[in-house]
């Protein structure tokens, strides 16, 4: 075995705490739910038991309306803020009683991560009678998605906070916070005590953070109210290629365990419905990619990230049209000074390639776009997103994000916020097995 591959090994067994991983140590002392789908997928390759148990962790703090929530506070710890007492979630009246968690969720890349175990599993039948366990809890989640967050029946679903994006503070957001008039809050950070602040988001921009919570808190969490009063209602792409990507996975799934007609058809019918309206609504012609779409303030926001060429892991575009979202993706991101994939367009003047989700290079998203251009046969560019991933990582270590410009590689410097970092280590681990 590699040197690499032992050393996210490494990283995935010590960030795992009895049932579930943590993402990293300090800064995100809790369960995350886009994280432990990411992680499960690593741990398949050598550990299936920790693979399952991930998952059925992840499960198990489902809301009795199929909800799923963005982190999962199993520990007490006052390494992180803000806790399960600001989160408050438990106003709504069908939370997790067992678990304390937040009232928000994340993209929902459960369904093809089960998928993704099954294809690495070397024990086919056991892998699928875990699934047959689990996947009816994983259409509960869609189910929920698109019950209540597609208030105008479009086949998209919103997201309610930049948190629920994953991207949590893409320039995308900016404009939404112009709109809002948050309060000054008073609180104390935890983040930044554990990273450098200037890699972390702004205090004013937390303020945004919480006041959203706030107005959720204030209706009890009520998805009716949220669509009705929560000034960020957007629909990204990124959340809803996850989504759909993961109907496809249902999908098949089903088919596999045999039976559950109804699901399959009920899973298809949101799956055309998505599938044609994300190509209608939101890809810009004029820019060559997709974009989000401001539901409150009635207004496409016309900016490209990596969120913008996720669709092509999804199999949302046509062939021609991902010639086109390909094109942009090189023109823009793909500069022989830039590793793939900066997280935000590098040509833009809002690019800051030390800063979370405003510039620097993601694994997860690296590797949702190497899968994605593989299965539109643009065998090249997948090698070298690959080839990129790889060596940032054994240049840096497993961060969680890394400078995009390569100049800044040459001491090794260039890894920004969390080390020892999850799903740096799980995806990288699926990487170098593919
Ligand atoms: C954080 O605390 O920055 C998390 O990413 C929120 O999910």
């Amino acid at each position: 075995m590699s040197d690499l591959k032992k050393k996210a090994k490494k990283v995935l067994e010590n960030n795992w705490k009895n049932g579930f991983s943590i993402p990293c140590k300090d800064l995100y002392p809790f369960q995350w739910n886009w994280d432990s789908g990411f992680i499960a997928i690593g741990f398949a390759h050598f550990d299936m038991t920790k693979a399952e148990q991930e998952i059925t962790t992840l499960l198990d703090a489902q809301w009795q309306n199929g909800f799923l929530p963005h982190i999962i506070f199993h520990t007490e710890t006052d390494s992180y803020f803000p806790g399960p007492d600001f989160h408050g979630s438990d106003l709504h009246p069908q939370s997790s009683k067992k678990y304390k968690s937040t009232g928000m969720t994340q993209p929902p890349v459960t369904g093809f991560v089960l998928q993704e175990i099954y294809k690495i599993s070397k024990n086919k039948k056991a892998t699928l009678n875990f699934i047959k366990e689990v996947i009816d809890k994983v259409y509960d989640n869609h189910n929920y998605l698109y019950t209540n967050r597609d208030p105008q029946n479009e086949g998209l679903v919103y997201i309610y906070h930049n948190w629920e994006s994953g991207t949590d503070n893409s320039p995308i957001w900016d404009d939404i916070f112009a709109t809002m008039e948050s309060p000054e809050y008073e609180f104390k950070r935890r983040d930044t005590s554990h990273v450098d602040p200037s890699q972390r988001p702004s205090k004013r921009e937390y303020d945004h953070y919480l006041h959203i919570i706030d107005i959720a808190k204030y209706n009890n969490y009520d998805d009716k109210k949220i669509a009705e009063l929560s000034p960020f209602l957007v629909q990204d792409p990124l959340f809803n290629s996850m989504l759909i990507k993961s109907n496809q996975s249902l999908i098949e799934l089903y088919q596999l365990i045999g039976g559950n007609q109804d699901r399959i058809e009920q899973l298809q019918r949101w799956q055309d419905k998505a599938v044609k309206t994300f190509n209608e609504k939101l890809f810009d012609k004029e820019i060559g990619a997709y974009i989000h779409y401001d539901l409150r303030n009635e207004k496409p926001l016309r900016f490209v990230s990596s969120s913008s060429f996720s669709p092509i892991f999804a199999n949302i575009p046509s062939k021609e049209r991902a010639e086109i979202v390909v094109k942009t993706m090189m023109e823009k991101f793909g500069n022989e000074n830039q590793y793939l994939c900066a997280s935000f367009d590098p040509t833009s003047e809002h690019f800051n390639p030390k800063k979370y989700w405003r510039g620097p290079v993601w694994v997860n998203l690296n590797w949702i776009l190497y899968n994605g251009l593989k299965q539109y046969g643009y065998s090249d560019i997948a090698k070298k997103i690959k080839e990129d991933t790889i060596e940032i990582i054994e240049k840096n270590g497993f961060y969680e994000y890394f400078d995009s410009r390569k100049e800044m590689h040459s001491d090794g410097n260039a890894g920004y916020g969390g080390n020892d970092f999850s799903w740096s280590a799980a995806l990288l681990i699926d990487l170098l097995e593919s």
